[in-house]
């Protein structure tokens, strides 16, 4: 396989990004940019106009593609071909929101029907829950769930549960536990009683020290407070892709909501994975989110790359990264319920692109992720959109909003639309010497200050951005939105011929972090590591510094 910075289109590319003009030249030159950039699809309107884009660009970059065998990867993960080749695994999130009637073959089992199984389970004890007949130890009903568990255990639950608030149904309330610093369980428990607590515990692996640790916490706080080891059926269930050690820690078999290996951690919210979130807005929205997913799906696999979204907005990326050493991306989420989004696309993004080898372990000797961030519209513009303007950094930027809000107050949602869209203005504009000069033309200073005033005034402009809109935020548009970016994630991956699907890295820490726990707790000082752990080590041994 030709290193892909030696092919042709590559370097075609790279040639090409030193010519472009202005993005205001490209607006100046073409009064219908909008209407040529921009595409609608599953509820979203993506407008990508505002990128540093000709049409010779976007032919050369869905070039690349082509010539990276995008489609034929796209068909290959909707089929379940093996992907995830050092997992020797398939990439069937999109079968966790197939249609019923659909039918996936993978070992010779159609996984459609294990799929709609756990659905259906997962709608059993959901209505169970919230409708009062699922009672606790001393017969009370339920009011409040505790879900454990820690990246794409905790994640997609946690921000989608988050982002739905308008779809709660009032029955629960629901609190989220990651970290394995005991202040998180410690706080989350306090108010709770044990009589009325739900705990549900999730890890795809059951084998993540921080919630098995965790949940141990949880049933010793559940046995003080007087329940005892029969009572645990009643308020703990667990969703793992291994029965046998959920079994093995005490759960009962019941209470077990199975997934598999074939969906990934930061691609499984639409599992089991994500009962909290079903527990929270019932089973029939949690159904919508997916039906919302499932047509991201579709026209995903259905639409030619140069009217599909997620492969347009990996292209961009892919683009700014590769072309002008962009090493980062932010999320800015304009609706306080999407505050939480960007961290997810953290996971999503990071854990699946930050990779440095190809799919056939050759170094690579181009960038492949980048660094994912953000938060939420406008607070970032009094935070970190300084420098988005005008530091020295390249960060294309991705805005998210709904037109309408599900809390029409007075005049704040046409204020948080007139921030939004004159952030992407002001980003693509920027601001001339001599305009900045001209504003300051009836201001008191001198010239010379004003000359200098002038030249701190003046922003290049030029700033990539894309514009996504949707009617309303729902769990339809949520569920297409989430999916656009799995779909995103994986297009860059698939044209920098990495592995997206594995996350060898993250073993390392873990291992070396087991290996620290026992010299943290052995009987002697710790003197075989380097000086610093050694040191860091015996400190918190002596527990003052
Ligand atoms: O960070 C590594 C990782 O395996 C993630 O991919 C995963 O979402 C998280 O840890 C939790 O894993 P599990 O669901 O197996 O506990």
């Amino acid at each position: 396989m030709t290193q892909l910075t030696q092919q042709a289109t590559w370097q075609a590319l790279a040639q090409h990004s030193k010519t472009l003009p202005h993005m205001r030249e490209l607006f100046s030159n073409d009064p219908k940019r909008f209407d040529n950039m921009s595409a609608k699809a599953c509820g979203l309107l993506l407008d990508y106009s505002k990128n540093r884009a000709s049409n010779e660009t976007l032919s050369l970059l869905f070039k690349l593609a082509k010539e990276s065998q995008l489609e034929s990867k796209i068909k290959a993960m909707f089929a379940g071909d093996i992907i995830n080749n050092t997992e020797q695994r398939a990439v069937l999130h999109t079968a966790l929101r197939a249609p019923a009637e659909q039918v996936i073959n993978l070992d010779g089992n159609n996984i459609v029907a294990e799929v709609q199984q756990t659905l259906a389970k997962m709608g059993e004890f959901v209505n169970s829950v919230t409708s009062g007949d699922w009672l606790g130890y001393t017969g009370k009903t339920i009011t409040d769930v505790v879900s454990i568990g820690i990246g794409g255990s905790f994640l997609g639950p946690k921000i989608v549960s988050q982002a739905l608030r308008p779809y709660w149904t009032g029955k629960l309330n629901c609190h989220f536990v990651a970290n394995v610093d005991g202040t998180s369980i410690t706080e989350k428990l306090k108010n709770l009683d044990p009589q009325t607590t739900l705990f549900v515990m999730s890890s795809k692996s059951f084998g993540t020290q921080e919630t098995l640790t965790n949940t141990l916490t949880a049933k010793e706080w559940f046995f003080k407070q007087g329940a005892a080891q029969a009572d645990v059926a009643k308020h703990f269930v667990a969703v793992s892709s291994n029965v046998e050690k959920a079994t093995e820690f005490g759960i009962d078999a019941n209470n077990i909501f199975p997934m598999w290996d074939w969906v990934g951690g930061r691609y499984s919210l639409w599992s089991a994975i994500g009962l909290p979130i079903a527990l929270l807005i019932g089973m029939d929205n949690f159904r919508e989110l997916l039906a919302g997913a499932h047509a991201m799906d579709e026209h995903f696999a259905n639409t030619p790359l140069e009217n599909n979204m997620p492969v347009i907005m990996g292209l961009f990326s892919l683009w700014y990264g590769n072309f002008f050493n962009a090493q980062s991306h932010v999320v800015l989420t304009y609706d306080h319920y999407l505050r939480g989004l960007p961290a997810y696309f953290q996971q999503l993004d990071m854990e699946s692109n930050g990779k440095g080898v190809t799919l056939n372990g050759t170094d690579v000797d181009y960038s492949t992720g980048p660094i994912i961030w953000g938060g939420e519209g406008t607070n970032g513009q009094h935070a970190y959109h300084q420098l988005l303007h005008q530091g020295t950094a390249l960060v294309p930027a991705d805005f998210i909003m709904p037109l309408n809000s599900h809390n029409p107050v007075g005049e704040h949602h046409v204020q948080l639309a007139s921030n939004c869209f004159g952030q992407t203005q002001a980003l693509m504009q920027g601001r001339t010497y001599d305009e900045a000069l001209a504003e300051l033309s009836h201001s008191k200073l001198d010239d010379e200050q004003k000359q200098l005033i002038a030249k701190h005034k003046v922003m290049p402009g030029n700033k990539p951005s894309n514009t996504i809109l949707m009617d309303k935020l729902t769990p339809t548009t949520l569920g297409s939105l989430i999916a656009l970016y799995e779909h995103r994630t994986f297009v860059q991956g698939a044209i920098w011929q990495i592995n997206s699907f594995d996350q060898w890295g993250v073993e390392l820490g873990k291992l070396l972090g087991n290996d620290v726990l026992d010299r943290l707790t052995a009987d002697k000082q710790a003197n075989e590591l380097d000086s610093s752990s050694n040191s860091l080590i015996n400190l918190f041994r002596q527990g003052k510094i």
